[in-house]
């Protein structure tokens, strides 16, 4: 198996196990109640009346439909859709003549999310497995693609973003929240166990705006951003890595088990060295 497909099927199996325990943003663990997430990412009002269960298995870091221009009888393709949030969000927004599709590689979101697009009643959702590096979506089908809190995640994100550009139709646009970093040290972005917590695969904002532009997309911009507190990172962390976790040997990626390092994960420590240097952004695109 090549390095990327042994990363996402670790990842996989992180948020299929974040899924089915009681906590988590951005993945799963002990500490920090569910909902945790949807508390930071500034949904508001756009949760109410949303199945409970969409709303506790929010894995995001944003709201990327916050204050968008999606109207009624467009089509949205959600990447990483998780257990929902933002698919009924959309649903809402495209209302019966639109529609929403939502990708995901992990069997067990895609479970949580039918369900509760069913409870919601939403009969304009889609969900798709697959993986974002790979759409399984038609070329120039899309008025708008969303994504939250998973790109990060991606061991091939010149491929993602590609994909985008790819499903996009001309004058599409893209809104994506995701976590970003900058100047953090190696050791964090090396540590494997910190990788399904949405920071050792982050890249800087810079980064992430010229890897859109690569690819072909246009108006690239970043609209909002969420500077984490030291105890936001330190809950981000707790919630994500297990309670006997080593710095090297709990992480998805393949290199992560077993190297030198068993010392345990100090999440103080690591968000002491990390907060002010993380944050959430929301980036904008446009396909021309
Ligand atoms: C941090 S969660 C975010 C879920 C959702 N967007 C939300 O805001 O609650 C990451 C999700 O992306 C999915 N995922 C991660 N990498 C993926 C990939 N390369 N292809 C498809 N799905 C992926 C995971 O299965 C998981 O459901």
């Amino acid at each position: 198996m090549s390095d990327s497909k042994q990363v996402r099927k670790s990842v996989s199996e992180f948020y299929t196990r974040a899924v089915k325990s009681g906590s988590g943003c951005c993945g799963g663990g002990k500490v920090v109640p569910k909902g945790f997430a949807a508390q930071f990412a500034g949904y508001g009002d756009d949760v109410a009346g949303l199945p409970a269960d969409a709303v506790a298995n929010s894995f995001g870091c944003g709201n990327p439909l916050a204050f968008s221009e999606v109207k009624p009888g467009e089509m949205v393709v959600d990447l990483g859709s998780g257990a929902g949030i933002d698919l009924l969000i959309a649903a809402r927004k495209v209302g019966p003549t639109g529609r929403v599709i939502g990708v995901d590689m992990t069997d067990e979101m895609i479970a949580r999310a039918r369900a509760n697009a069913a409870e919601a009643g939403f009969a304009n959702i889609e969900i798709r497995k697959g993986i974002i590096e790979d759409l399984p979506v038609e070329t120039a089908s899309v008025d708008w693609v969303i994504s939250n809190c998973v790109i990060n995640l991606s061991p091939e994100k010149d491929r993602v973003f590609a994909e985008i550009a790819r499903v996009l139709k001309p004058g599409g646009r893209m809104l994506v929240s995701d976590i970003v970093v900058q100047d953090v040290p190696a050791w964090v972005r090396e540590s494997m166990a910190l990788y399904a917590s949405c920071v050792a695969g982050a890249v800087s904002e810079a980064e992430y705006v010229n890897a859109l532009r690569r690819a072909g997309l246009a108006d690239v911009e970043v609209r909002e951003r969420y500077l984490y507190d030291f105890d936001q990172v330190r809950a981000l962390i707790e919630s994500e890595v297990p309670a006997d976790a080593t710095a090297s040997c709990c992480g998805p990626a393949p290199s992560s088990c077993c190297g030198g390092d068993t010392a345990p994960i100090d999440a103080a420590a690591i968000a002491a060295e990390v907060a002010q240097k993380v944050w959430s952004a929301k980036f904008h695109a446009r396909k021309p």
